[in-house]
């Protein structure tokens, strides 16, 4: 252990199962640690760092902000601010949105104003569907909607939430009733392994929604913001939820969360309804703004899904018939490698060869790099996992 890892096993809450090394700088799809070693960054710090790192307009939105702002409270409306709403909202044909500051507050919120609005039309105390397998945050809300493995010992579980299968239209189907007042689903679980809601699935539940009046809310915090090669990942269904949550990559590695809805839904709340006091704050606000310019300008888009295609492309041809690797999925730069045996032993082995990634359902090789990452940059990831697979497991 160095110093640093010392001082964080002594007085750091210990949740986190760490990799043995300390990070200190980055700069575009590369980060350094504390012993000078240089890494490929696949990971970008769990799909956050959208723009990779130390992006120079990211820089020059936090040096030009903070000197003038950092923070003005919710009771005063800022330039900043005002823009990002109104930037979000175009960017997004969403109608009205609220920042927050993670994940979590985003889809916890959505819960908010999901109930608010189904009161407010006389469906009172109503439930929320969400999927299994799902993650939706930590917050005890939010835990209540996803896998039951991070509810042990933290129970009682809030009432209201009902399950279902992802992908089964007719599992969804039983468990509606005149209780329900949303369906909240991640456009492609994240935290689950990679695993994509089906294109004509969603179809059918927004469907299915606007029959019943239950409103459709998508989990986009960790598929969203350009990660798919569309700005959000339901795109690709041509498809408009009620509600949309996002965060991580909204402001490339600078706290943020949001929740945007359509105009119905969004007037249902009311002041004194929902708060925060740092959601929305000018600093943030300003690097926002610069994120989603930047995701928005010229072929940006275009190139992600160019490269993502390349990526799944490349992955199936040089692993796609290992006997240990049992299915590529993905969408954009949002990669899943199933193994049939644990993958953190091989995200290890990458890690030694000096590439970041990370292992999730613990099977699953998670890759969710920067999105200005090169086809260079892949063909490096696809060698360095298939060498780690190989040395590891044959
Ligand atoms: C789909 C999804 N929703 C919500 C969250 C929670 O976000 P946060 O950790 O910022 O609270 C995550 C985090 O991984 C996520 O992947």
């Amino acid at each position: 252990m160095n110093k640093y890892q010392k001082l964080d096993y002594e007085y750091h809450f210990p949740l986190y199962n760490r990799y043995p090394i300390t990070l200190e700088r980055g700069e575009g799809s590369n980060v350094w640690d504390t012993d000078g070693n240089k890494y490929l960054d696949a990971l970008s710090g769990i799909a956050v760092n959208s723009l990779g790192h130390n992006h120079p307009s990211i820089i020059k939105a936090i040096v030009d902000q903070a000197p003038k702002m950092m923070h003005a409270s919710n009771f005063f409306s800022t330039p900043q601010l005002a823009e990002l709403s109104e930037l979000f909202c175009k960017t997004t044909n969403m109608d009205k949105v609220f920042f927050c500051n993670s994940g979590a507050e985003a889809t916890e919120g959505a819960v908010k104003v999901a109930r608010k609005y189904q009161y407010k039309n006389g469906k009172e105390n109503c439930d929320i569907i969400s999927m299994e397998n799902s993650f939706h945050g930590r917050t005890i809300a939010t835990i209540a909607m996803g896998k039951e493995k991070y509810q042990e010992g933290f129970h009682p579980m809030p009432n209201g939430f009902v399950k279902a299968k992802l992908n089964d239209i007719e599992d969804l189907r039983s468990k509606i009733n005149n209780k329900t007042g949303a369906i909240i689903i991640e456009t492609i679980q994240g935290e689950g392994g990679v695993q994509l809601a089906d294109i004509n699935y969603l179809k059918e539940v927004r469907s299915i929604c606007t029959e019943h009046d239950i409103l459709l809310i998508l989990d986009e915090v960790q598929c969203g913001i350009g990660r798919t090669g569309f700005f959000f990942a339901y795109e690709i269904a041509d498809i408009r939820p009620d509600i949309v949550c996002t965060a991580k990559g909204i402001a490339a590695g600078f706290p943020m969360g949001a929740v945007a809805a359509i105009e119905k839904v969004a007037s249902a709340m009311q002041p004194g309804n929902h708060g925060t006091t740092f959601g929305g704050g000018p600093l943030a606000s300003a690097v926002a703004i610069a994120t989603i310019n930047e995701i928005t300008s010229g072929n940006f888009l275009a190139t992600v899904k160019e490269n993502g295609e390349y990526f799944l492309k490349k992955l199936n041809t040089e692993i796609g018939s290992n006997p240990f690797v049992k299915n590529i999925r993905g969408r954009g730069l949002m990669v899943g490698v199933e193994l049939s045996k644990d993958s953190k032993p091989v995200v290890l082995k990458m890690l030694d060869k000096k590439v970041i990634a990370n292992s999730t359902s613990d099977v699953v090789v998670r890759i969710v790099p920067p999105l200005i990452f090169t086809k260079n940059d892949i063909d490096k990831v696809v060698e360095v996992l298939k060498q780690s697979i190989n040395e590891i497991y044959n």
